[in-house]
């Protein structure tokens, strides 16, 4: 068995800023509502008519890892791409990647896990290397909510949490068994689907009924019970810690840095105090770019390495809980 490990790491978001006071001319919230219950104060949202999609968006994030890895496109084995928000029901984005990096015709793989997705991607990419069967795998988060949210006060709830952007990381095959993903951990429990969910479109709703409907159809817009979510995430995060660092014989004190899915600062926080880890043992930037979904642990990441907060031989945890409910947790040793 071979290991692998994150060889090049790189991030895109838009350049157009959205504040909570901006957001407030549109539906009826304020800055401290948001800043009180998720420690947003800014995201990035897509201008309507720019270039950037999700796939395009991942395309940009992609070019920087490869080039950070030191490899060109032509090294790069297989794609994996997790998204909730593809450009097209289908096919998935991981297609439009090896179009738009002009690779040869490598396989792409999409995953479908919304905030868990970027944890699925990653440990479903180190399984084909630890087999042997690929050597460097582009795998990449995504999103595009903005295009999608329901920017009234009715959705308000949502909508004030999203933001768009981009991560990619490419992963390679390692002889060092010390160095690299330890392991990862995934979870799923589907009779909670209904308390996150987008439900359009789909494919239980057959064209005649689309055509028919009157008016305006908010199966469309994401759906949440923020608070059950809520309490699900705490107690779904803290496990998805101790069972990546029980499973490896370690503890809380060798943790290094905890990357969490950015999904609401309070939840990170909570998880913090839990295991009373200090502000350098956690990475946040939900502050400034909400919840990405599948893009924000990798663009966490991304963004914590360029800021030199990953060290060689730290030891890094992520961990992801979201809609499904899927959660999960990787746990690397830098
Ligand atoms: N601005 C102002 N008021 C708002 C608002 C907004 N953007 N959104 C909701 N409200 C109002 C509600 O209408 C409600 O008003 P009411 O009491 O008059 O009915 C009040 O604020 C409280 O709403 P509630 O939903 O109970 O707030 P909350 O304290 O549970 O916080 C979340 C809402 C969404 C921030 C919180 O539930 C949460 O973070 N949940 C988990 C989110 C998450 O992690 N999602 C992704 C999973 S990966």
């Amino acid at each position: 068995m071979y290991n692998s490990k994150i060889t090049g790491l790189g991030h895109y978001v838009p350049d157009n800023i959205v504040t909570n006071t901006e957001l407030s001319k549109m539906m009826d919230t304020n800055d401290e509502w948001i800043i009180e219950r998720t420690g947003i104060q800014e995201r990035r949202w897509v201008k309507e008519g720019s270039e950037d999609t999700t796939a395009v968006m991942g395309a940009k994030a992609a070019r920087i890892a490869i080039k950070r890895a030191g490899l060109t496109k032509d090294d790069i084995d297989f794609i994996v791409f997790a998204t909730l928000s593809p450009d097209y029901f289908f096919p998935g984005c991981g297609v439009q990647i090896q179009d738009m990096l002009d690779m040869p015709t490598i396989g792409a793989l999409d995953v479908r896990n919304q905030c868990s997705g970027f944890i699925y991607a990653l440990s479903t990419a180190d399984q084909f290397i630890k087999t042997g069967m690929y050597k460097n795998i582009l795998v990449i988060g995504a999103e595009l909510h903005s295009s999608g949210l329901d920017k009234t006060t009715r959705g308000r709830g949502i909508s004030v949490l999203f933001g768009d952007g981009a991560g990619a990381c490419v992963l390679s095959r390692s002889e060092d068994n010390s160095k690299g993903i330890l392991s990862s951990h995934l979870h799923s429990e589907g009779k909670y689907a209904d308390k996150l969910i987008v439900e359009s479109p789909s494919s239980k709703k057959w064209v005649p009924e689309i055509i028919d409907s009157e008016g305006e159809d908010i199966s469309y817009f994401p759906y949440m019970d923020g608070t059950f979510v809520f309490k699900h995430a705490v107690v779904r995060f803290s496990e998805a810690i101790m069972e990546g660092l029980s499973a490896n014989n370690l503890t809380v004190a060798d943790l290094d840095l905890f990357i969490p899915h950015q999904a609401n600062l309070r939840i990170s926080q909570f998880v913090q105090r839990k295991f009373k880890l200090n502000d350098d043992q956690v990475y946040n930037n939900i502050m400034s770019y909400g919840n990405t979904t599948a893009a924000s642990i990798i663009i966490a990441l991304s963004e914590a390495w360029e800021k030199g907060k990953i060290k060689d031989n730290d030891l890094v945890v992520l961990a992801a809980f979201g809609s499904g409910f899927t959660w999960g947790s990787v746990v690397i040793r830098w």
